[in-house]
């Protein structure tokens, strides 16, 4: 396994995310690890990220000096390499010509590391700072015009240090490179596959979980769906499996989800239908935060109720969750406000539950939960849905929620997101749904005049959800969306296209 420690960098789960594509297993460390718990994970070697952060600042992020020590192979990149001269007695300068984006690398001497490359190849830098000295010992082996050590190594020590970034896809032959890394320097194998990831996994639970009964939200999103089914793989029907219908859910999302299950095997599924609740609880309430505040607690409320109630008798000891890595990751490291978003549900309920957290897909990146997702065949379309919130559409009907409106907003929904999957446009898409804006405005249809809601599409571009652009839909598709919505819904007569990014506006509405 190859260990890469983070140094704030945001490409740190790229670099980990690439080489477990090789399929060599990879795991992210806070900079700071000490010696002994990398050698808990035995690496075959270390990859020192990038940073934000300046070596030439006092207090910058400095890993355990003994890691040079080790005699396991090591990669700097970028503020990784400028810490094995910072450290290893070389030296670092501010660069007087900053370098940003693409370069030209010129390759000075053969390196193991740049085995099967040209002489010259396009990489991509992003940092100001460059080394100036090399720590003694290393020899030079590529440069840029404007950083003369742009790639050095001691190969004795095997120590690697580059200042570009060969995980993002700008630079062209980075595979190449870390493939040469992880494989010809590190020696490491291939044996990071999902058939023993899932086999791995469900020994884990068997294990761990030995004759307790387990409970787990269902929420119709990817990762409940596939910790679920994971879950019943190693445990049966010691898995509960609480299903919530706040009727903020979108169209046929219960009846989907729940056959999915069932075609699964399930036996302890719950659907609780707590959709009048929810509407008399959000009756008349305007305001979005006072809306999110009642949908949250209600949520719980109702969650908790049916662990106490129904699931009484089975004495429940453990919670499953479907946090997957990144958000593991994240919410150890920084407060990013997309890990804060997910806590609402997640941290408030084992308090006064009283049980423990189980997180199957703890390890794994979203592309590998869906990976798994497919070994145990549930269907595509359920594995590639664009994200949900947790207040769902109570969020996206603008103002006032009422039945009547979230049937129109349903139906909407459903027509926008059916013809994005007709037109392959959906897979484009990071995230899409339509939102009803309670503002009625004339039409004609027919010959009489109407005067109706305005339904809004809002389809976006993004990685993380943190930020988004708009996502060019083409005009025709667009055509086919605003004419199928306004004929077949009632109570719709006019479709707007949102051209907003994040920032400034934020995706949902509310
Ligand atoms: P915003 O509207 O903040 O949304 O730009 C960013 C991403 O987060 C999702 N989102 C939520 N997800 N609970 C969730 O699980 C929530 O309360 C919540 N609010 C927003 C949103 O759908 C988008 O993907």
């Amino acid at each position: 396994m190859i260990t890469v420690l983070n140094f704030g960098s945001q490409f740190a789960h790229l670099i980990a995310r690439r080489i477990r594509n090789f399929g060599v297993a990879s795991e992210i460390l806070p900079f700071d690890a000490p010696v002994e718990t990398i050698l808990g994970l035995n690496p075959s070697g270390i990859i020192l990220s990038g940073s934000p952060a300046s070596v030439l600042e006092s207090g910058g992020p400095l890993p355990a000096k003994r890691i040079f020590e080790l005699g396991i192979p090591i990669l700097g990149i970028c503020y990784g390499e400028q810490l094995i001269a910072h450290m290893l007695k070389g030296k670092v300068v501010k660069g007087a010509h900053r370098e940003f984006g693409k370069e030209m690398l010129m390759i000075r001497k053969r390196s193991s590391l740049f085995q099967g490359l040209s002489k010259t190849e396009t990489v991509w830098f992003s940092h100001g700072d460059q080394v100036a000295k090399m720590p003694p010992g290393f020899m030079n082996t590529a440069s840029t015009k404007g950083c003369a050590y742009a790639a050095f190594e001691d190969p004795e020590r095997k120590l690697f240090g580059i200042q570009f970034h060969p995980e993002v896809t700008h630079t062209r032959h980075g595979n190449q490179i870390l493939e040469n890394f992880v494989f010809k320097i590190c020696k490491a194998r291939k044996n990071w596959k999902l058939e023993s990831v899932i086999k791995e996994i469900t020994k884990k639970i068997k294990v761990g979980v030995g004759t307790s009964h387990v409970v787990i939200g269902i929420s119709g999103g990817v990762d409940s769906l596939v910790a679920a089914t994971l879950l019943y793989r190693a445990i049966g029907d010691q898995l509960h499996a609480v299903f919530v219908d706040t009727g903020l859910l979108r169209k046929n999302e219960v009846g989907e989800v729940s056959t999915t299950l069932k075609n699964q095997g399930f036996r302890n599924l719950h659907v609780i239908d707590a959709s009048k609740i929810f509407l008399k609880r959000l009756y008349g309430i305007k305001d979005p935060e006072q809306k999110r505040k009642i949908i949250g607690h209600t949520f719980i409320e109702i969650f908790e109720r049916t662990i106490q109630t129904k699931l009484k008798k089975f004495s429940i000891k453990y919670l499953a969750q479907g946090t997957i890595y990144p958000d593991r990751i994240e919410s150890a490291q920084t407060s990013k406000s997309a890990a804060k978003i997910k806590s609402h549900h997640n941290l408030t309920l084992p308090e006064k539950l009283h049980v423990k957290i189980l997180e199957p897909l703890k390890d794994l990146y979203k592309d590998e939960v869906r990976g798994v997702g497919r070994e145990m065949r549930l269907p595509h379309v359920l594995l590639w849905r664009h994200p949900f919130p947790g207040p769902g559409l109570g969020i996206r009907i603008v103002g006032e929620i009422t039945k009547a409106r979230l049937e129109i907003l349903r139906e909407a929904d459903a027509i926008f997101l059916k013809i994005l999957q007709e037109t392959g446009e959906y897979q484009k898409i990071w995230q899409a749904f339509a939102v009803l804006l309670p503002i009625k405005t004339v039409g004609v249809m027919g010959d009489a005049r109407t005067y109706e809601y305005m339904i809004a599409l809002r389809a976006v571009d993004s990685v993380d959800g943190m930020s988004a652009d708009w996502h060019k839909i083409p005009n025709e598709i667009l055509e086919k969306i605003s004419s199928a919505i306004v004929g077949k819904v009632r109570g719709v007569n006019r479709v707007v296209y949102d051209i907003t990014q994040k920032p400034p506006a934020t995706i949902e509405y509310e």
